[in-house]
């Protein structure tokens, strides 16, 4: 800790106090409140954490005004260029890029993890056909708890690598379970990239999607750009489950259910269904002007973003990706839509005031699509990715020092009063 410190004083009292500041490797320092209750007798309020560090971590950082993403201090332009999703895996989880061996090693182990109890596959067979895939996600991963809790010793570095393994390992299956209503029997091949493996078991061996290089690597760098993204709103909430000594699989459950929200995952789903209602073109005016009009509960999906207010740097890749995409599946109209409404939003004051850019999900729907990958599939798409964010931090938090998450509050309701007088 530096000898920084901040100095609080009160207009009501005669109280002040010294609050300790913590200088992080990059980015803001942060004033450690811990003392506060104690020397001041008052907690503080932050709805929405729009300025609290919930913790301290060394996964990811985000640099909010250069638009800037590094894992371990590698910046994502190099990783979607020079390594694959299994490769930024082992980096998040274990804090440097793996070696050839480590890497083959690693692939083996996922193949070997990747095969589905067939008790899962029941529970999601079990579910409504029509059910939303985001709704089966949750309730397959929390099955694998049912399967696996007994074995979780959290004390044992190995056990919680097993067990992140596993999910790595399992998500893609258990996704590509719910796409084909449970027939995916055949496992991972280490011979393959998980973005191959997993193109394989969702769409059959023989699909031409799964064979074609330009969508493979498509995928992949999906993935990794969905990877990790420090302590958005579902790692927060695999961070807050597992701080209660929970079993992991239920902690990642909790992520799914928060990911699919549309202020975050499922974001990719609603702007592809935000470009179909728009239909066309000559409506952009209006929508925009709807998404400005605070009486009208519409938002551009896909634009803003809580952290970033110059660009989203995974919205930048995102762009090529899907150009690459597009120029051998035959253009989307849905692209053009979009390119006119990133046009017009960003020279429109009012996203221009707000910094309002278009962020990850604005354009990975289209590539989705254009796969051939069903719309209420996309948000499962990002959870696959992110699967090894929430256990890299999962395992972060209890590797180390923690406390159980619990917040407090500024309570609104009655003063104290007796019942029938
Ligand atoms: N369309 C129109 N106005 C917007 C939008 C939008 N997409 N986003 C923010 N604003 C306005 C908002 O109304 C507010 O205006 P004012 O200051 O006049 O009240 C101002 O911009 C600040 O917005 P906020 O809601 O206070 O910002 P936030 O940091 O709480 O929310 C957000 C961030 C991402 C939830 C929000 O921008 C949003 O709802 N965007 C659309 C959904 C979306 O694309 N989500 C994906 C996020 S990136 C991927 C991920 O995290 O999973």
């Amino acid at each position: 800790m530096s000898d920084k410190k901040v100095i609080l004083t009160t207009n009501y009292n005669d109280l002040s106090c010294e609050l300790p500041v913590q200088t992080p490797t990059l980015g803001r320092e942060v004033v450690n409140i811990q003392s506060l209750p104690k020397q001041l007798d008052v907690f503080t309020h932050d709805p929405g954490f729009k300025a609290t560090s919930s913790c301290e971590s060394e996964i990811t950082y985000i640099d909010a005004q250069k638009g800037e993403l590094l894992h371990r201090g590698y910046p994502i332009e190099q990783l979607t260029q020079k390594a694959d999703f299994l490769e930024v895996y082992h980096l998040l989880f274990n804090g440097e890029m793996p070696d050839a061996d480590t890497l083959s090693a690693l692939r083996e182990k996922t193949a070997k993890l990747s095969l589905l109890d067939s008790s899962v596959k029941a529970i999601i067979n079990a579910m409504p056909e029509s059910a939303h895939p985001m709704a089966k996600l949750g309730t397959a991963v929390n099955a694998l708890a049912a399967n696996y809790h007994d074995e979780f010793d959290a004390k044992s570095d190995e056990s919680r690598l097993l067990a992140a393994d596993r999910l790595v390992a399992q998500v893609p299956v258990i996704a590509a379970n719910i796409h084909r209503s449970g027939d995916v029997s055949c496992e991972m091949n280490p011979a393959d990239g998980y973005a191959k493996n997993f193109l394989r078991l969702f769409f059959g061996e023989d699909s031409a999607t799964a064979n074609d290089e330009t969508f493979i690597e498509a995928i992949d760098k999906l993935f990794i750009l969905h990877a990790d993204h420090e302590q958005n709103a579902s790692t927060s909430t695999v961070r807050l489950a597992g701080s209660t000594g929970t079993d992991v699989y239920a902690s990642v459950a909790t992520g799914v259910a928060a990911l699919w929200g549309p202020a975050h995952g499922g974001a990719n789903e609603a702007v592809l269904n935000m470009l179909d209602e728009i239909g066309d073109v000559s409506q952009v005016d209006k929508y925009i002007e709807k998404a400005k009009d605070k009486a009208d509960s519409f938002r551009l999906m896909g634009f803003g973003h809580r952290v970033y207010k110059n660009f989203d740097p995974r919205a930048k890749i995102i762009q090529g990706i899907c150009r690459d995409v597009l120029a051998k599946t035959g253009g989307d109209p849905r692209l053009e839509l979009a390119q006119k409404l990133e046009e017009i939003a960003l020279s429109d004051s009012y996203f221009v005031e707000r910094k309002l850019y278009p962020n990850v999900d604005f354009y990975s729907g289209i590539i989705y699509s254009a796969l051939n990958i069903p719309v209420n599939m996309f948000t499962v798409m990002f959870a696959i990715a992110r699967t090894v964010g929430w256990v890299s931090h999962w395992n972060e938090m209890i590797s180390g020092d923690y406390n159980i998450g619990r917040p407090r509050q500024l309570y609104t309701g009655y003063t104290k009063r007796d019942l029938y007088t």
